[in-house]
This record gives structure tokens, sequence and C-alpha cells, in this order.
């Protein structure tokens, strides 16, 4: 088995990176080279994600024509006038595909023993909800009786547990996503306002996809921050046991 070795960027530089992150609402009309797109979108899919089944998928939008279709669609918001908006969309239907990807890419000659089962049978086990959910349904009643006897993972064992599944996945990526822009000196907004039916219509988005933000992204434009930054002290949020 590869044991890769942890290497650690320095904590200054995370910082650094992280801090000069903030939502930006005003671009230039620069153009986001299709390049510098494509390492970004490397850097995303480096997220973890849950069984390593990558349920996310992007909308790459550079077409003028198309984004002007889109900005009203983004309720006209300043920040849907990027030169550039990628779509993220999370996945609760590629699961079956991804367990064979993971066999068909596996990064060795050979693929043990334990990742075939697992992707050949735990995998979809755990994550088939069968037609309307019918098949979640039994396996959460199963779930009950036998976890009285041990600790049992309990989700997602339905169809509304699949997307909750796929989008916490996909929300790590959207931010590896932003981080990468802003390595790369490109300012974003994540952007959840917008209409989700016209939004499917426009970007032809499959059914069972769930798009959970845009994002826009290019370079910084004019007075693009709106507000200092604002976050609530650390101990609210936290508790330490
Ligand atoms: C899921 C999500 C949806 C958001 N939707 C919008 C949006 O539609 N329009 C917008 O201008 N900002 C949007 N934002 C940006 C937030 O307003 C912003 O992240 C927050 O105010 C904190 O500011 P900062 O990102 O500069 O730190 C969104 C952020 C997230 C994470």
């Amino acid at each position: 088995m590869s044991e890769e070795p942890v290497t650690s960027a320095s904590p200054e530089a995370l910082r650094a990176l992280i801090e000069s992150r903030r939502s930006v609402r005003r671009f230039s009309s620069e153009p986001v080279p299709d390049e510098l797109i494509r390492d970004c979108l490397q850097m995303a899919v480096l997220a973890p994600n849950s069984c390593n089944l990558q349920p996310w998928s992007f909308q790459v939008i550079r077409d003028p024509q198309l984004l002007a279709r889109l900005h009203p669609v983004c309720m006209s918001q300043n920040a849907a006038k990027a030169p550039l908006i990628i779509a993220v969309l999370a996945r609760p239907d590629t699961w079956r595909q991804a367990c064979e990807n993971i066999i068909e890419y596996w990064p060795e000659p050979e693929v043990p023993g334990r990742i075939r089962h697992f992707y050949r049978k735990t995998a979809p086990f755990q994550y088939n909800q069968g037609p309307l959910g019918i098949l979640g349904f039994c396996k959460r009643q199963m779930l009950r009786i036998a976890a009285l006897r041990k600790p049992l993972m309990r989700t997602p064992n339905s169809k509304a547990q699949m997307r909750i599944w796929a989008v916490k996945s996909t929300a790590l990526a959207a931010q590896n996503l932003m981080l990468a822009f802003q390595s790369h000196g490109y300012a974003t907004c994540p952007m959840e306002g917008f209409d989700e039916v016209r939004l499917r219509k426009t970007l032809d988005i499959p059914r069972e996809a769930l798009p959970i933000m845009l994002l826009a992204v290019g370079k910084q434009g004019e007075k693009g921050v709106y507000n200092p930054r604002l976050r609530f002290p650390l101990e609210q949020h936290v508790t330490w046991l």
C-alpha cells in the first residue's frame, strides 16, 4: 500500500490565503483563463469526500450569452455579472457509477480484495435506497433493531439523507475551489440567491443533481467587497469537551 508523507503548508501561508478570501460582488470583465480554471477544479476535487465516491459535478459557464441569461436567474445580483460562473452540483445519483470508477481508476496494478468487496457489495448496500426509497425505509427499520445491540451507522438511508450525504462532500469541494482561485489572485462569491427552477432549465441540470451554489469568479473590481469582515466570537460556536 502506498504511504504518502504527511506534509504541511506553513500556517502563516494558509492563514494569509484564508484571510484574504472575501465574498466579492463586483468583478472586472477580464476573462479567467481555461487552464487556470482547470487547475482550480483539480484542487477542488482533492477535497475529502464520503467513501471517495466524489458525489459532485461542475458546470463551467464562460459563454457571455449564457452568462447574460443567468443574470436574471440569479436575482440580477451584482456578483452574477462575473466573467465566470461555476455551478457546483451535489450528485446523490452518481454513486453507482463511482463504485465502478474506483475499480477502474485504482492507482495500483492490482485492486485489493477489500476494495473490490467494499465497492461491489458494501457501498451498493449502503447507498441504494431502491425505487421510491422503499429499500431505504426497510433498511431504517432493520437498523433500528440491529442497533439495539451495537453501534451502527444510521445514514444515509433515505433519498433525503442521500441528498445531505452528497451536499456535505460537495460543499468541501466548493470551499477548495474558492481557495484555489484565491491562490491564483482571483476573487469569488458563492451564491445561493438564484431561482432554482429557472436555473435547472437554463443549465439543463439533471433532475437528481442539486445545485448547491453558483460560484462567481473573476478579478476583483472596484469596491468589490461591500462590508468589513464580521464573525461572531468563537466561544459562541465552540464547545470544548
Ligand atoms: C451557501 C452560500 C450562499 C451565499 N449566497 C450569496 C448570494 O447569493 N449572494 C451574495 O452576494 N453572497 C452570498 N454568499 C456570501 C455570504 O454572504 C458571505 O460568505 C458572508 O456574508 C461572509 O462574508 P465573506 O465571505 O466575505 O467572509 C453566500 C455564501 C454561502 C456560503
